[in-house]
């Protein structure tokens, strides 16, 4: 038996069967490259589910890591710290954004939005402003209030009851939207691309229209960019993309490039949503989650990443585009910057098609059941992504087919 089944088989002895990882056990990573335990090589094009922003390991990212933890890991939210005050001005300053909260993960940043809107509401005095809109197919967590957010229910099986007083409507459905804000809302939610649900983009006159709704009727309107965020989709933020902007905007997964990290983030209107007491954190905020993002933030600036996600995103999508007109196992493809997915057709298995994809030293994932998803650091080369193309495409070409 080898060092890494060994690994697997104490795996499955002690970790909780909540996942159902690759059969590898991954050790080291630089870049868009992985390893596994006995020493192979993998191209990540997934980016850790977009959430390794400057890529693996990045040097500049582990330094800052590394000085910060020797320096001043943690002080309770009883006192400030210099790193979670710099990485406050730093978002404000790059963001339509006014004042800042630090959490740990996308979950906890969107509890973090029910409960500032239902407090918003209840301190002027409208306390049945208590119930949220929400959009099928979306992906908003996994704790109870944001999974009761989530429009799947394939995520709520065995877990009722959920939060009450989320309703849902189809994404991109402006008529529906209309009729289902009243005057007991207390906001909107949705992602400007909804990233799990299958790459699928709002459209502008959804997204601008809901802006509309929400002031006309006194609703709040929330953007969960936690996978958008952060230059993903070739802008800072995707609503730059639909010239929206929100009352307030959860964030996670790249904005700490790997290392824990979520914000909710609100403009002037709720600057006082959430007083002394009413919402904490224990982690939410430490001085080294924040070194963290700050080095992100750096990198982002320093290397050009929100240039190259636009610009390698838009060559992705047409690589892409090519590869699904040549290909009858394609169905489409669609996405914004560097999230991008790659429709399978009906007749095709997509786990057989990723498990084919992962033997070939790729990693990718799945979005919406059928769509591969390409999310790779916002640094990846050209030539990264023209070698996990020519590894990607001939799988396709004998794509595995539903039995
Ligand atoms: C749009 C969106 N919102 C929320 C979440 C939940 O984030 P986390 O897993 O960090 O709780 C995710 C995670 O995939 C997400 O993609």
């Amino acid at each position: 038996m080898t060092r890494q089944d060994d690994m697997l088989r104490t795996a499955k002895e002690v970790q909780l069967g909540n996942y159902a990882p690759a059969p590898v056990v991954l050790t080291h990573g630089r870049g868009r490259r992985v390893t596994d335990a006995s020493g192979r090589e993998y191209l990540d094009l997934s980016g850790g589910i977009s959430v390794l922003s400057v890529g693996h390991s990045h040097p500049t990212l582990a330094a800052a890591i590394g000085e910060q933890a020797a320096r001043l890991m943690h002080v309770s939210n009883l006192f400030y710290n210099d790193r979670a005050i710099e990485l406050a001005e730093a978002i404000c300053a790059r963001t339509p954004f006014d004042k800042v909260y630090f959490c740990n993960s996308g979950s906890e940043a969107n509890e973090a939005l029910l409960k500032l809107a239902r407090r918003y509401h209840y301190d002027r005095g409208d306390e049945k402003r208590v119930q949220f809109v929400s959009t099928y197919n979306s992906f908003h967590g996994r704790t109870m209030g944001s999974l009761s957010l989530t429009g799947q229910t394939k995520y709520h099986k065995g877990m009722a009851p959920l939060l009450e007083g989320v309703r849902f409507i189809d994404f991109n459905d402006l008529a529906a939207l209309d009729t289902a804000v009243t005057d007991e809302t207390a906001a909107v939610i949705f992602e400007p691309v909804q990233a799990e649900g299958g790459i699928i983009v709002a459209t502008p006159e959804f997204i601008q229209g809901a802006r509309r709704i929400c002031d006309e009727r006194g609703a709040l309107l929330f953007l969960d960019e936690i996978q958008t965020g952060y230059a993903r989709t070739g802008r800072f933020l995707a609503q730059e993309w639909f010239d929206v902007v929100p009352d307030a905007c959860s964030f996670a997964k790249g904005i700490g490039g790997g290392f824990p990290l979520g914000a909710m983030a609100v403009t002037e209107r709720l600057a006082g949503g959430l007083p002394p007491s009413s919402h904490a954190s224990t982690f939410g905020g430490n001085p080294l989650a924040c070194a963290a993002g700050l080095a992100v933030l750096y990198i982002i600036e320093e290397e050009g990443l929100i240039e190259n996600a636009n610009r390698l995103g838009e060559y992705l999508a047409n690589r892409l585009h090519e590869i699904n007109e040549r290909l009858p196992s394609t169905a489409g493809t669609r996405g914004l910057g560097l999230l991008q997915g790659l429709v399978l057709a009906d007749d095709v298995d997509p786990a057989a098609t990723l498990d084919a994809i992962f033997s070939a030293g790729l990693l990718l994932t799945l979005a919406g059941g059928n769509v591969i998803r390409i999310s790779p650091s916002l640094n990846v080369t050209q030539e990264e992504l023209d070698e996990g193309l020519a590894v990607l495409e001939p799988i396709l070409v004998n794509a595995p087919r539903k039995t």
